[in-house]
């Protein structure tokens, strides 16, 4: 255990120095402000890293990460996230990224108990049960999982468009869009779902297209017989 963690200091010296030489004044020049344009919000899973993903440095993404990418209306910590990338770092994008395969989704839909965890995931369960008659309209498995795991994502996205703190931005004319992707572990790539909204206006009908698509696609998926 203790060479594990003095490896990861070692490690960290390494990137520190590569990163310095690659570009010189690399870390003074974050020292002044961080200025990133986007916030994601994304499942806390070690396989869906944000600024890898993104290919993006440090200083270029404000990062919430949960267990399966949910956003309540009660959740200070995500709240306050939302609030401080807002109203301190002026970010131009929220971006809810969800991915297949998320083990919190699989246990939400399972119905599997994993323990305190459970209390959390009830808000993917209530996603899952609002899309109820959609989802056992489907015979294979992974298809079920992989529609929850986008639903969950426009669902989270809503929740992210409704809060006070984006509500107020859009109120007082700040630019500020929010997204939904989805983010494949098998190829390391990110997929629009098409969620995208600009203004409190448009919440309902974005959220309705991009609902249609999703279950148009399924539907497709279904019927071609494809896995
Ligand atoms: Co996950």
């Amino acid at each position: 255990m203790t060479t594990h963690l003095a490896e990861l200091f070692e490690s960290n010296r390494r990137w520190a120095a590569e990163t310095e030489r690659r570009t010189p004044g690399f870390f003074t020049s974050l020292l002044q402000q961080q200025a990133p344009q986007y916030l994601w919000i994304g499942c806390a899973d070690s396989r869906v890293p944000a600024n890898e993903i993104l290919g993006l440095l440090p200083g270029d993404v404000f990062v919430h990460r949960n267990v399966a990418n949910v956003v309540v209306h009660s959740d200070l910590n995500a709240l306050s996230v939302m609030q401080f990338a807002i109203d301190q770092l002026q970010v131009r994008h929220i971006i809810v990224v969800g991915h297949y395969g998320c083990g919190g989704v699989t246990a939400a839909l399972q119905n599997r108990r994993i323990g305190l965890a459970d209390n959390w995931l009830r808000h993917v369960q209530d996603v899952r049960n609002k899309h109820r008659t959609f989802l056992d309209g489907m015979d294979d498995e992974t298809q079920r999982l992989n529609a929850l795991c986008e639903l969950n994502v426009l669902e989270q996205a809503l929740n992210v468009c409704e809060t006070t703190v984006v509500q107020d931005a859009w109120e007082r004319g700040q630019a500020v869009v929010v997204h939904g992707w989805v983010y494949g572990l098998h190829d390391g790539l990110l997929q629009d779902l098409r969620l995208t909204v600009t203004n409190a206006a448009e919440v309902a009908a974005a959220y309705g297209l991009a609902l249609g698509a999703l279950k148009t696609r399924h539907d497709a998926t279904r019927k071609g017989g494809r896995p």
